[in-house]
């Protein structure tokens, strides 16, 4: 079950790296560097798969690695003590320290709300909001970070129609913009105008 679980989580991680990535459907172009934001990153699934398909983008991850308890998110086998976080964040420089070196990969290990002031307006292609996924952070989350985008940038979440994560859609709803759902579990929403920069 939590094998099944597991392959399909990295099945719906590779749909976001497509969606993100190069293709009709995206804004990102492989020739060109692009920079985006993870809010969320744990293990590194999504950030390893970026890091290795685009070899020209810079990809931040923001995430305190430490152990943190909504009750919304009880049931989604994230319950880690703190030793094991310490763990993922080692085992993270140790496997991606080339990444790490060359800048192409920077881990900011602190909350979404604090690292937000790390990251200047209209300076980032895309952001990925997969942190804390109660209602209430999921609209800071998004809030927070829109104006990081750049005109044209995109920004898309994970577990929007999962059941043991509903507020996600709550949070994506009131944000009142037009959004995609892709493969059940995704949403994405586009910066088209230049003034977009509040929601
Ligand atoms: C679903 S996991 C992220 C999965 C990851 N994107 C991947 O590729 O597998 C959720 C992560 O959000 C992090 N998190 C929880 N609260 C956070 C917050 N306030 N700011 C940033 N990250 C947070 C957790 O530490 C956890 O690592």
């Amino acid at each position: 079950m939590l094998k099944r679980r597991k392959q399909r989580h990295m099945i719906e991680l590779l749909h976001l790296a497509m969606t993100l990535g190069p293709g009709k459907q995206s804004p990102l172009d492989l020739n060109n560097n692009f920079t985006g934001i993870e809010i969320g990153v744990e293990q590194g699934s999504l950030a390893r798969m970026m890091v290795g398909m685009f070899k020209n983008c810079t990809w931040h991850g923001v995430d305190p690695w430490t152990e943190y308890g909504a009750v919304e998110y009880k049931s989604y086998d994230m319950e880690y003590a703190q030793s094991r976080w310490n763990q993922m964040w080692s085992e993270l420089h140790r496997e991606l320290r080339k990444e790490i070196e060359e800048r192409r990969l920077v881990l900011h290990r602190t909350t979404s709300d604090d690292g937000v002031i790390i990251f200047d307006n209209a300076s980032v292609d895309l952001v990925v909001v997969d942190g804390l996924h109660t209602a209430l952070q999921t609209e800071r989350d998004i809030r927070n970070y829109w104006p990081k985008l750049r005109k044209g940038g995109r920004m898309c979440g994970h577990d929007i129609d999962n059941e043991v994560t509903p507020g996600v859609r709550r949070a994506v709803e009131a944000c009142r913009r037009p959004f995609e759902v892709r493969t059940g579990y995704l949403w994405v929403m586009d910066a088209k105008e230049a003034d977009d920069a509040q929601l």
